[in-house]
């Protein structure tokens, strides 16, 4: 299913005051097509991500799902978000039904499903405990499982990984390479690690600091699967390393003191890939 992101601009009304969060964004993302989208904190991604699941209404422009405008949440796509959200009141399976549940898929397809991809995410064992006795990661692989169970065609993914441990994280990216590469879905997926957005994209969006700013765009094409120890994926990740930084940096400009620079402040600065993760 292919997905255009036509003209969206987005303002939010904050004590009457209006904020300019996204300013015409023209994205398409072909079927079957894995994107990331990278970008400094608070450019509008999640933003981005609820319009196009459709828990955000668009201020101007349209969404459109293989020509057809959509405006509100649909089974053609299913959302990971930022941080969990599970019914703390429901048990592990039970979350994890619950989206096939609402789509109506029946009770005992329904549970061989949530086992399949609750095993996946290495949680068999957890299935019958409550949402308050999972650590951050482990809830947030059940919010993984739960978005894969729809099978949706779309999957949207808002840095899915970024409270896991970096094992955890290793085993979901070759998992989600691996699901990908089965299945074909569309995926539309944000992270703040140019790393993990070279290791998984076809193509990377890099949103600007600022609105009056282009998007930058890398397209990757290297064989899959990809690791991290890969000359190639070094090689794309110190190129998009330093379009990242600029931004980076003119978000802190604006944020921190006149004097503030990305390589003196080394406390955000990490010289390795990972830079702009404590923004
Ligand atoms: N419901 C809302 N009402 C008002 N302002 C909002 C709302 N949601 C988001 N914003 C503002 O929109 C801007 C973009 O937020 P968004 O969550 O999309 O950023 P982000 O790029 O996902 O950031 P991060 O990388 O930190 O997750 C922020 O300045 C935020 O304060
Ligand atoms: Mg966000």
């Amino acid at each position: 299913m292919s997905l255009r992101i036509e003209a969206v601009s987005k303002k939010y009304k904050r004590a009457n005051k209006e904020f300019e969060i996204l300013r015409n964004i023209d994205l398409t993302v072909n079927d079957g097509e894995f994107v990331c989208i990278l970008g400094p904190s608070g450019c509008g991604k999640s933003t981005l991500l609820n319009i196009i699941a459709g828990f955000e209404k668009v201020t101007e422009g349209k969404v459109l799902l293989d020509g057809k405008e959509v405006n509100s949440p649909g089974p053609d796509r299913a959302v990971v978000f930022q941080e969990h959200a599970l019914f703390p009141w429901l048990k592990v399976i039970d979350n994890v039904e619950f989206g096939m549940k609402v789509a109506g898929i029946p009770k005992s397809e329904r549970r061989e499903r949530a086992l399949k991809y609750l095993e996946m995410m290495h949680l068999t064992k957890f299935k019958d405990s409550f949402v308050h006795e999972l650590s951050g990661g482990m809830k947030q692989r059940v919010s993984i499982a739960r978005a894969l169970c729809l099978d949706s065609n779309i999957l949207l993914m808002d840095e899915p990984f970024s409270s896991l441990d970096s094992q955890t994280r290793e085993l979901l990216q070759l998992e989600v390479q691996r699901i990908w590469w089965n299945t074909k879905k569309t995926v539309v997926f944000i992270t703040h690690s140019i790393e993990e957005a070279v290791l998984l994209a076809d193509r990377i969006i890099l949103m600007p600091a600022s609105l009056d700013s282009e998007k930058k765009e890398f397209r990757i094409q290297l064989s899959r699967p990809r690791q991290i120890a890969n000359m190639d994926v070094t090689y794309m990740v110190s190129k998009i390393m330093k379009e990242f930084k600029k931004e980076v940096e003119k978000v802190a400009k604006s944020e921190y003191d006149e004097g503030w620079n990305l390589e003196k402040d080394s406390i955000l600065y990490d010289d390795s890939s990972s830079v702009g993760i404590g923004l």
